[in-house]
Formats: structure tokens, C-alpha cells, sequence
């Protein structure tokens, strides 16, 4: 296999404990011996407060307003074939850094451009409410393209006990595992049917609602997702090909009621 480079956003400003989660995770997945990692503190970047403006959405996100280090991140992240998002507990939620830096991908969700890339996540809580946080970034990582590795969580509060270390480790263990195991064969695997529903909602919505003054719809148009199965080539059974048809007919007449 190729040597192949995965980068871990942490969304901590200090090398606390998801520093260190991060850190277990890479150095597991560099024992394996063909992949290089890097670690990138989302604190060293600018990375601006979204003025929610849209212009990304309907324009391109070449009319932001904002003069950050947005590009420099997804360049990042498109250099690499795996990505891992990371971040401390806040408040029951990611933290703000991380939240900023999600927001300044708002477009990408419009637009996904990850596809064949692996993902996964990694949250450190002090008490309770890592769960959530996990869905909710691998909930984003779909959204933004990526083939996604359950992300998981672990717990530490100052100091972390060795009992909350070896636990920590054992998960970020098996987690390696499986990323590794997906790294190695990034051919786009068949979605599943949310995914599918979400792809049909986009397309069909987009082509119905939007025109080519759209950027989203110019997006979509380019890459001939307004006629095909999905994102990329795939193989959809005789029951996913059948539900696609459905959930294109069923957007297409809320589309067409949202437009009367
Ligand atoms: C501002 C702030 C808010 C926090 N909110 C929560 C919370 O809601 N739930 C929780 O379990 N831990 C919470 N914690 C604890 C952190 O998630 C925990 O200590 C984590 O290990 C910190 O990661 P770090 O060392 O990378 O900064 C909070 C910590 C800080 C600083």
C-alpha cells in the first residue's frame, strides 16, 4: 500500500487531553508503517466568525467576505487521504474553536468535496455528553463527503487517572483498527439509504429550485449529479435503486409546492 497521510484537527487551545487522544490515535496508526500523520491545532489558524451572510452558498465561497486561513485548511484537508476532527467537551457541545472552524465549511455541505476519504472522531469530556458530540461529528463528516469511521469518546478531567488512560488508549485502539482497515480501500462504499435520501433531496430540490446564477446548482450540474445514481459510481441494489426513484418523485413535488 501507498504511505498514506491523514491529518487530526484538534479543536483544543491547549496540548490538553484530546491533544494526547490525538496523539495515541496517530501513533497507532503510524505503527501500522505506511501511513504519516499530522497533527494541526486549529489555534495556530485564523479562522474567523461566519457573518452568515451566504454568499459562499450562492456565489462561491471565492465572494467570502472574510480573510482567513480557510483555505490553507481544506487544502490540508484535501492533501490527505484520512481526516480526524477532534475536540474537548464544551458546554455538552464541541468547542467553540472547532464550531467556528465547522461553520467556515458551511459551503462544503452544499458542495461535498471529500468524497473517498476517511474520517472519524475523536472527543475527550470531563463528566458526561462525549456520545452526542461523536454523532454529531460524524454526523458532519458525511455531510461533508467523507466515508466515516465511528468516531468515540473518552473521559478526563485534570489530573486523568491511569485507569481513564488505559481506557482511553483500548478505544482509540480498536478505533485505529478500523480506520486503517477503511484507509486502505478508499473506493467509495455504497451509501446507505439516509445517505442516498440526502443526496436525491439535494439534487432534486437544486435542480428544481435553483438555476445556473447558483453556485450550488452550477456544482451539482458540473459533475452530473443531477442525473446520476449518486456522488460517485456505485453499485445500488434492486431496493436502494427503487427507494432512490421514490425519494426523487416524493422532492420533486415538495419542491414544486414550495415553488407554487
Ligand atoms: C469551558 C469548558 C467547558 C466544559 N464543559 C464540559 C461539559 O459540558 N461536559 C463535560 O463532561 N466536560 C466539560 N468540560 C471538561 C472538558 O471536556 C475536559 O476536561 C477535557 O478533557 C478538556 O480537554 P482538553 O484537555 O483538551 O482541553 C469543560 C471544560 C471547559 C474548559
Amino acid at each position: 500500500m501507498a504511505v498514506k497521510k491523514v491529518t487530526a484537527f484538534v479543536g483544543s487551545a491547549r496540548k490538553g487531553h484530546t491533544y494526547q487522544a490525538v496523539r495515541s490515535f496517530c501513533d497507532r496508526l503510524e505503527a501500522a508503517g505506511d501511513v504519516r500523520t499530522e497533527i494541526v491545532s486549529l489555534s495556530d489558524y485564523r479562522i474567523e466568525t461566519c457573518r452568515g451572510c451566504k454568499a459562499c452558498f450562492t456565489r462561491g465561497e471565492d465572494r467570502c467576505p472574510l480573510a482567513d486561513d480557510r483555505d490553507a485548511l481544506i487544502a490540508l484537508m484535501l492533501a490527505s487521504d484520512g481526516v480526524v476532527f477532534a475536540s474537548p467537551n464544551y458546554s455538552f457541545q464541541v468547542s467553540g474553536l472547532m464550531k467556528c472552524f465547522l461553520d467556515r465549511l458551511g459551503y462544503v455541505f452544499h458542495r461535498p468535496c471529500f468524497h473517498g476519504k476517511t474520517f472519524t472522531s475523536i472527543v475527550v469530556q470531563g463528566v458526561h455528553g462525549g456520545g452526542k458530540i461523536v454523532k454529531y461529528l460524524d454526523f458532519v463528516g458525511m455531510g461533508l463527503g467523507f466515508t466515516v469511521v465511528k468516531g468515540t469518546f473518552s473521559t478526563a478531567f485534570d489530573p486523568m487517572t491511569a485507569k481513564e488512560e488505559r481506557k482511553r488508549d483500548a478505544t482509540l485502539s480498536k478505533q485505529a483498527e478500523k480506520y486503517l482497515r477503511q484507509l486502505a480501500c478508499p473506493a467509495g462504499r455504497v451509501p446507505g439509504l439516509f445517505e442516498l435520501m440526502i443526496f436525491r433531496y439535494a439534487r432534486t430540490s437544486m435542480s428544481i429550485e435553483l438555476d445556473d446564477s447558483n453556485r450550488d446548482y452550477r456544482y451539482y450540474r458540473d459533475r452530473g449529479w443531477f442525473d446520476s445514481a449518486y456522488y460517485y459510481p456505485t453499485k445500488l441494489g434492486f431496493a436502494k435503486r427503487m427507494a432512490g426513484g421514490l425519494f426523487d418523485s416524493l422532492f420533486a413535488g415538495m419542491s414544486k409546492a414550495r415553488a407554487s
